[in-house]
């Protein structure tokens, strides 16, 4: 019986060895999946020597799964968000079973601090208890990990003891990163109901930095302009040093059209996509009004954030890039402009993959959205 079992094992785990290998040669197509509260993307890339190659790449609003209008933010059961997966993997036609999903920045927690210089075992034991200090929920419900801030990026508030915020000696500055438990295990069950294979999931922060950010040793804003709230993130000489949430999304400004119109959401949805901060038609001359302190408030507060950064760490923000379906907004740029008085861009990731030319247009108007499934993509195509 024992024997029997132990060659069942083996057979299973030769057969499971196997299909991996015979799927991993039968494609080498990649996706990423950006779970968001409004809705999910995904894309689907390939490489092709050396080329990234875009293969494929869809949406579906959670709305319409949850009782609600497109637009709104629903956390949807795991019932109703494996169906969503699955009707958007067919319509955007995914060929492949293997890809990365995204961690919500809402499940996550990112923050450097100042460690003493150890090696790398010694650190692991220390960051557990070290961690807990700057998280509000029990260590044994998160995965932590960490990397070293590499020098000349470890630097630090200046103060009376050190004006010139000069590394300290004996200390090392740590990226901490925190996932909460349960975002990882729903995650898993969602992969395996759905016969998908996702060994690697990455916080949607980190994904957009790859897919929208270029090796710039400036520093740089990104915000991700999502549903229910902004999600911001200061990145200096390629590490992230900064990420906030602004508690204000794109989701916020519909509301504000429908009680400003008195229409109900999805027309207000519509309204808000239509007409957005230039234009006034007829009848629709207070969209703008009813818009733009909502816009206004989310840059102040994005701004506010940088001044501080800037203070503490003698490094100038030289830029903004906007991400997320948000940031699509017509107007929306030159406002963001006129309120952080530095450039501000797009984040284009269909610039790191190759598409027929024709798509160029479509491409560079869905770029936002698709910021974290690009970036997710490409970091499957590396490491998977
Ligand atoms: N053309 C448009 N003009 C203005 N707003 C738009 C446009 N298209 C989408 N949006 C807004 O973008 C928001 C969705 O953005 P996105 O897809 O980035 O959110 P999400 O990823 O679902 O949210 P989160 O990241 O917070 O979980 C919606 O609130 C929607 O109203
Ligand atoms: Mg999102």
């Amino acid at each position: 019986m024992r024997a029997l079992d132990f060659f069942k094992d083996l057979f299973n785990n030769l057969l499971s060895d196997l299909t991996k290998t015979f799927s991993r040669q039968k494609s080498d197509s990649v996706f990423g999946l950006d779970i968001g509260l409004s809705s999910v993307k995904v894309v689907q890339l390939k490489r092709r020597r050396g080329r990234v190659i875009l293969e494929t790449y869809g949406e579906l609003a959670t709305g319409p799964y949850g009782g609600l209008a497109v637009g709104q933010a629903v956390n949807l059961t795991l019932d109703n968000l494996k169906k969503l997966v699955a009707d958007l993997f067919k319509e955007a036609n995914i060929t492949t079973k293997t890809g990365v999903m995204s961690i919500p920045s809402r499940s996550s927690l990112i923050v450097d601090i100042d460690l003493p210089e150890v090696d790398d075992d010694k650190l692991a034991s220390i960051i557990p208890l070290e961690a807990r200090k700057y998280i509000p929920v029990a260590i044994s419900e998160v995965t932590l990990d960490w990397l070293r801030i590499p020098s000349p990026a470890d630097i630090r508030t200046a103060n009376e003891n050190n004006p010139e915020g000069q590394p300290i000696k004996g200390l090392t500055k740590i990226l901490l990163v925190a996932i909460h438990n349960d975002a990882i295990k729903n995650h898993q069950t969602l992969a395996k109901d759905l016969e998908l294979q996702v060994p690697i999931m990455e916080i949607e922060s980190f994904s957009s930095i790859r897919s929208c950010l270029h090796n710039d040793l400036n520093a740089t804003a990104l915000i991700d302009l999502g549903a229910s709230s902004s999600k911001m993130a200061i990145i200096d000489r390629g590490v992230i040093r900064v990420s906030h949430t602004i508690n204000k999304g794109a989701q916020d400004l519909s509301m504000a059209v429908s009680r400003s119109l008195s229409v109900p959401f999805e027309k207000a949805e519509e309204i808000k996509r239509e007409v957005g901060l230039v234009e006034k038609p007829e009848n629709y001359d207070n969209v703008e009004s009813a818009i733009s302190p909502l816009v206004e408030y989310i840059f102040a507060e994005a701004e506010h954030v940088v001044i501080k950064y800037q203070k503490e760490n003698r490094r100038v923000v030289d830029k903004f890039i906007l991400i997320g379906g948000g940031a699509v907004l017509k107007g929306l740029l030159a406002i963001a402009e006129q309120e952080v008085g530095v450039p501000v861009a797009f984040g284009q990731p269909f610039n790191k993959t190759e598409a027929p030319a024709f798509l160029s247009g479509v491409l560079t108007e869905a770029g936002p959205s698709f910021a974290v499934a690009i970036g997710l993509a490409l970091r499957g195509l590396e490491e998977i």
